[in-house]
């Protein structure tokens, strides 16, 4: 049971395809749940969210449509992605918002004023009172720590469920900041495709999600691993509803090959990094973070690729909230060394 909290006036969230987490000034991180809502069959609200939601997507409810309203980093639900906000809210501060709180939240680099308007709507609509917003790099490096400490140029990569976010910061200061779509959810759709072609199986999002997390590395030579079907996901069609038998043998190739595409992002960047800064890098590297950090292997993956030291930030997939709550607990961390953010140009 979470405290009640009388007074949070200021509150951060991070509103993310996978998860949301939600931080109220003064008490920290008081809710990380998945961005997930459940609908019953003919019916516009919802009865489920969060862990709830997804126990009901995982057992495969009879006339229960789970659906993820975030997508990519943006809002692909907004009536969905209301209702989710408003449940989470209340479950974190204990309470119904009589008064609105002021909400600091972060957007990828880049995101289109579109994106940016259906967030700032979702959150009014939930409750919110004034919404002020920072981009996901700044808000991730700062989470790791790195944003405030790097005396060299280290590189941040945040890679979430629907986004990549990236900042290079150096002295201090940010100096240049962009926002991949690429995350997990690639990666759960190679395989899904790869399962298909390769075993004639169809399976959703959610299943090949599970068995991505079952899986969990680039290097395993495994048996069989079962994982159940579904057919009642909005996350992903899925025709089958018993049990599934999936060989995952060749996943972790599916996995390796489904992040070049993000391999060949950062190498982009990295060539267009001034020499000096590029040269920098030999020593602090990389700093890995958001959920796909936790895949085994990938720090030694992306170290070999990119020929760069990796290193995974402590809590990874906390990172945004963290930074924010940086923010909403001292704002001056936005200001300290004149660090500035510059958009990225891409
Ligand atoms: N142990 C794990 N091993 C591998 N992948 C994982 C693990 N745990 C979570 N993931 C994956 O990490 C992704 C979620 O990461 P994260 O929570 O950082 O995303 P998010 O912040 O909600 O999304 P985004 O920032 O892209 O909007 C999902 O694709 C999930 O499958
Ligand atoms: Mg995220």
């Amino acid at each position: 049971m979470l405290p009640r909290i009388p007074w949070a006036d200021e509150i951060a969230v991070d509103l993310g395809t996978w998860q949301t987490h939600i931080c109220v000034r003064g008490h920290g991180v008081v809710l990380r749940e998945p961005s997930l809502v459940a609908y019953a069959a003919g019916q516009r609200r919802p009865v489920a969210f969060g862990t709830e939601a997804r126990k009901m997507l995982q057992r495969g409810v009879e006339g229960i449509t789970v659906v993820q309203p975030i997508k990519g980093g943006a809002v692909a639900e907004f009536d969905a992605a209301v209702a989710m906000l408003r449940h989470f809210l209340q479950q974190a501060t204990g309470r119904r918002l009589i008064f609105s709180p002021d909400v600091l939240t972060s957007v990828p680099t880049g995101a289109t004023s579109v994106h940016k308007r259906a967030k700032h709507d979702a959150l009014r609509n939930a409750g919110c009172g004034r919404i002020n917003v920072v981009e996901t790099p700044l808000a991730v490096s700062l989470g790791t720590g790195i944003g405030l400490n790097a005396g060299q140029a280290c590189l941040v990569v945040d890679i979430g469920a629907g986004v990549t976010d990236v900042g290079v910061f150096c002295e201090g200061m940010a100096t240049y900041a962009t926002s991949i779509t690429f995350g997990g959810d690639d990666l759960d759709e190679a395989i899904v495709r790869t399962v298909k072609r390769g075993q004639g199986l169809v399976v959703n999002h959610a299943t090949a999600e599970a068995l991505k997390l079952q899986v969990g590395t680039l290097d395993l030579h495994s048996v069989g691993v079962s994982v159940q079907g579904g057919n009642n996901t909005g996350v992903g069609a899925n025709s089958l509803s018993g049990p599934l038998e999936v060989d995952p043998s060749g996943i972790p190739e599916v996995l390796s090959r489904g992040l070049m595409p993000l391999v060949g992002e950062l190498r982009w960047i990295l060539e267009e990094l001034p020499a000096q800064q590029r040269a920098e890098m030999e020593a602090e590297g990389i700093v890995l973070s958001g959920g796909c950090a936790l895949l085994d292997g990938i720090v030694p993956f992306l170290a070999g690729h990119l020929e760069l030291p990796v290193a995974t930030a402590t809590d990874p997939m906390s990172c945004t909230i963290l930074g924010l709550e940086t923010i909403l607990e001292d704002v001056g961390a936005l200001s300290l060394g004149g660090r500035r953010f510059r958009p990225s140009a891409r």
